[in-house]
Order: structure tokens, then sequence, then C-alpha cells
């Protein structure tokens, strides 16, 4: 791709493509990574005198003008993150966007409102691709966790102007490259979740890649009830333990240890407060449920990590969020800060839930990378072309003057 490193841009006005899709609850906004995130791109662009004019979807309006999902919080939001001022403008296209984007100075930095109320941004109209490509001169996308979606924001207006990658999507690569496709070896990758039918392509990627796949979350119900065992009234999908026994034949042919929980934490009823005992897989009883990883899976799970030398992480080995099904999560999360602080393990990490879980855990800044991605880390790991990376790779085919 181009980078920041390729391009001047003072005096020029950037329509940079960020990620501002970030959560909100009552109307306060919940997490400020992906805002945070996006500052350092935003302050070498304008301190080199570019004029900044950034671009965004939030939350899902299908195309209708929807207050609530305004961007202009998030600008203010920005602004103080930013420690400058950034301007609003109320439209992404048309007369109001485009005077604003026209009176813009160097170093100044617009937000324009949310390109998902229109709905050619999903369904990425060729005129409305158009039209945000006549507020910049330029287009710089940083929106990694944008780029599963083949938007007009994020692919459309890349083959009208000179496009380049943003310093956190050359981050979000390089980490994800370092993770799986020029990794140091040994490479483990753990996995939780509820369910194999939504991360199936994923572990089936994933066994062609890594050394070590450690399975968590309700997920390994699936896998430990396709072996045999009974795992009592635990979540588990009755209709993928076929797929279950593949996977394990796969990795089992492609030497890739499977790693599954040797004890369980278990409880009858899914609330705060409620009794738990701890089982090997062989002894869960009729009418309990797991909802974490035992001691003894903790252990053995720590003495893997031991053993890599790189490690990528999504999704929770039990239910965090109810303590104390949190405590399996948390002491492998603390492990791998400890091993990546000594520097014997590099650890990727992504997802939403796995952002939460090593937050929980208080780890969250010790890891070598967390993604800003959710959707789109899932899709890159699954080894899916992602259409915001490929429509920047385009522009250099193409010979625009900058
Ligand atoms: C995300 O939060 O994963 C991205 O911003 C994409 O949002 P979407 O799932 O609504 O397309």
């Amino acid at each position: 791709f181009n980078t920041l490193d390729n391009l001047n841009p003072a005096g020029k006005r950037i329509l940079l493509r960020a990620d501002l899709n970030v959560p909100v609850k009552d109307g306060k906004i919940t997490d400020f990574n992906r805002i945070e995130r996006i500052v350092p791109t935003i302050r070498e662009l304008s301190d080199k005198g570019g004029r900044v004019i950034i671009i965004s979807h939030f939350d899902r309006p299908k195309g209708k003008v929807v207050p609530a999902m305004s961007l202009q919080p998030i600008a203010e939001a920005l602004a103080t993150k930013l420690g400058k001022p950034v301007s609003f403008a109320h439209d992404c296209i048309g007369p109001d966007a485009e005077a604003a984007a026209m009176s813009l100075k160097d170093g100044e930095v617009l937000v324009l409102e949310n390109t998902r109320f229109y709905p050619g941004e999903e369904a990425n109209a060729p005129d409305l691709a158009t039209a945000l490509a006549k507020l910049g001169d330029v287009y710089v996308n940083d929106a990694f966790s944008a780029a599963h979606r083949a938007h007009a924001s994020t692919t459309g207006v890349a083959d009208h102007l000179p496009a380049f990658a943003g310093r956190l999507m050359q981050a979000e690569l390089t980490a994800l490259d370092t993770a799986l496709e020029n990794p140091d070896h040994p490479v483990g990758a753990i996995i939780g979740g509820a369910k194999i039918s939504t991360k199936l392509t994923l572990l089936e990627n994933l066994l062609e890649k890594v050394d070590v796949l450690i399975v968590g979350g309700a997920m390994a119900n699936t896998f430990l009830a396709a072996k045999g065992y009974n795992v009592g009234k635990s979540l588990k999908e009755e209709d993928m333990l076929d797929t279950a026994r593949q996977i394990m034949e796969k990795a089992k042919a492609r030497n890739c240890e499977l790693v599954l929980p040797v004890d369980v934490v278990l409880t009858q009823d899914f609330i705060a407060g409620a009794p738990t005992t701890v089982a090997g897989v062989a002894d869960i009883p009729d009418g309990w449920m797991a909802l974490d990883v035992g001691p003894e899976t903790v252990t053995l799970l720590k003495e893997k990590l031991s053993t890599l030398k790189t490690l990528v992480w999504n999704g929770p080995l039990g239910v965090f969020e109810l303590p104390p099904f949190d405590i399996g999560t948390t002491t492998i999360a603390l492990e791998a800060a400890r091993l990546t602080k000594a520097g014997t393990l590099k650890t990727i990490a992504g997802g939403g839930d796995t952002v939460s879980a090593l937050r929980h855990a208080g780890v969250l800044h010790d890891m070598t990378y967390v993604s800003t991605a959710g959707g789109a880390f899932l899709e890159w790991m699954e080894g899916k072309i992602l259409p915001g990376l490929t429509a920047l790779s385009r522009t250099l085919e193409r010979t625009i003057p900058i």
C-alpha cells in the first residue's frame, strides 16, 4: 500500500476514513479506544499542514437519518482527545459538507455526519463515492475495523482519489502479519466464544496455520460432547457434533495440537452468587453447566503458553462477565501479559469480547498488539480477502499524480 510516508499532506484536503463506530450506552461513549487510536494519524496529518476531513459510519441507521446516531457527540470527544478544535458538518456530502471542506485551513480538522445516513453507503453506490471524493484531494483509509465492508466510504471512494493507508491501518496489518502470515513459531491461538457455527471458518483456517489451537468458552463443550463426554446442561450445539469431530481429525492430520479443557467450573443456575463446583470433564454431573475452565486446565494452558513464541487470542475462555467465572480468562490473560512483557511471547488479540476480557483482567495495554477490529479481525483470521484492503491496493495500479 501507499502509506503516509509517501504523502506530503501540506495544504491538501485529506479525506480520512476513520472508524468512529464506538460503543455508546444511554448517550455516553463507553469505550474511547477507537477514538484514541485514530489520534496519531490525525495529528500527523494536521501537524504537517493537512486539512483533515474525517468520514465514518456510526451504528446501523440503515440508510436513514437517525438523530441518535449522529457523529456530532463523537466529534466532540475526538476534539478532547486531540486537544484541538474539531468542526462538524451535518451532512457527509452536498453543499454543506463541500462548503465546510473548502473553508478548512491548513492543519484544521472537520468531521462529517454519519455516512450510513445514505443508503448508498452500504450499497457502495457510485454517486455517493463520487460525491465523497469531491471533498478531498487524497483519500486515507485508517479504518481497518471497517475494511470487511465493501461500502462507498471504504472502497468506492478509493477508486476516485490517490489512496493511502493510515498509521492505524498500517499497525493493524503489521500486527496481523506478525500473528499469522509470518509468525515466529510455535504459534498458538486461543479461540473462545459460544458457538462453533460462528467460528467454523476461523477454526479451519487456524488449524492450517498454528501449532497449538486452544479452544475455550461454550464452544469447548461441543467439542467435549463430540468426544463422548456428558456435558450436563452446558451450552452446546447438538448439530455441530460431526463438524467438531471433523475439525479434531483435520487438526490431527495437520499436526496441530488441539487443546480442550480437562476440568471445568460448574454451576446449576446462571446467576451471580450461585454455588459452584469444579469437576474433570469426564465427571460433569447432570443438571450442571460449565461456565469456565477449571484450575487444572489453567495450569495446562500456562504450560502451553510457555512453549509458544506467538499467541493469537480471540474470545474468552469462560463467562468472564459473571464472576467467579472470569478466573480462567483473567489468569491466562495475566500469564500472556507476563510472558509478553518478559519478551518471550508476542500476543496479538482482537474482537470485542476479547478486548473487554483483557481490560477486565487489567492487561489491555500489556499485549503486543490489540486490534481495534471486531468483525474485520475475525474475517482476516478466517483468511478472507477484505474489500477495504483490496481497494487500497488497487490504487497502486493506477497512476494518479499526488
Ligand atoms: C465494527 O464495529 O466492527 C465496524 O465498525 C463495522 O460495523 P458494522 O458491523 O456495523 O458494519
